[in-house]
């Protein structure tokens, strides 16, 4: 298990690459996130007339002050030389070992198998590197693709229902966790992945 977590971490994969962000990308992350297509299944998220650069910069500077303090790790997502995405882990608890994961992608760029690339290399650093036993997605029902990838690539089910817990636009939406577990990512995934990613 890793006490320390690395100042910078950089995954290059047959699509993109996968590096801790820099404040720099400020502006190519507002956009990403002031977009509704790619925020379409995480209004939540979304700020009325998008982010401001600076609330960018402050979720930036916060989330590399988690990475200082070990309870975070964020990798943006390179692809042709532009920040098409960020993945990784907003919560990381070392003491016992688990971890929620999720990832925010350009529209333009689905269905590149980015999405794939992005969570093998967090969970080979989550379970291989840093040494958690248990990762989680929290999505909702009505989010189709991370639904699809979650039970047709990854092959989990769900783990909870969390019935009626998100307001957005006067529609009630519930929360679907799936769980995926150190031996399991070992055994089963992660093998399964690797084919996917590296395949000729
Ligand atoms: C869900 C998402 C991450 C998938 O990313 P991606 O890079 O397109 O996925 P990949 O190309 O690596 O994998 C594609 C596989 O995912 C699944 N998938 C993707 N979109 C799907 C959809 N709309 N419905 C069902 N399954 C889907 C399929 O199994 C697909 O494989 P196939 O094309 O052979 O059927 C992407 O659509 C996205 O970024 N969505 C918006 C952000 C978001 O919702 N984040 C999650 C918050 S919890």
């Amino acid at each position: 298990m890793i006490t320390d977590f690395p100042s910078e971490v950089s995954f290059e994969g047959p699509v993109a690459t996968y590096r801790t962000p820099s404040l720099d990308d400020a502006e190519e992350i507002r956009d990403i996130l002031s977009d509704k297509d790619n925020m379409q299944y995480l209004k939540f998220m979304t700020k009325p007339g998008g982010w401001t650069l600076e609330q960018v910069q402050e979720r930036l500077t916060k989330q590399l002050q988690g990475q200082k303090e070990n309870r975070t790790l964020v990798l943006h997502i390179i692809y042709k030389g532009k920040v098409v995405g960020m993945t990784g882990f907003t919560v990381i608890d070392t003491i016992h070992r688990n971890a929620e994961v999720g990832i925010i992608l350009d529209k333009a760029c689905w269905g590149k198998r980015l999405a794939t690339e992005a969570f093998y290399f967090s969970l080979k650093w989550a379970f291989d590197e840093l040494g958690l036993h248990r990762v989680k997605w929290v999505t909702t029902n009505i989010n189709q693709g991370m639904r699809g990838w979650l039970e047709k690539v990854c092959g989990l089910t769900v783990e909870q229902i969390s019935r009626e817990s998100l307001l957005v636009d006067d529609q009630w939406l519930n929360e679907y966790t799936y769980v995926l577990f150190e031996d399991d990512w070992r055994t089963r995934v992660k093998p399964h992945l690797e084919s996917k990613i590296y395949k000729s």
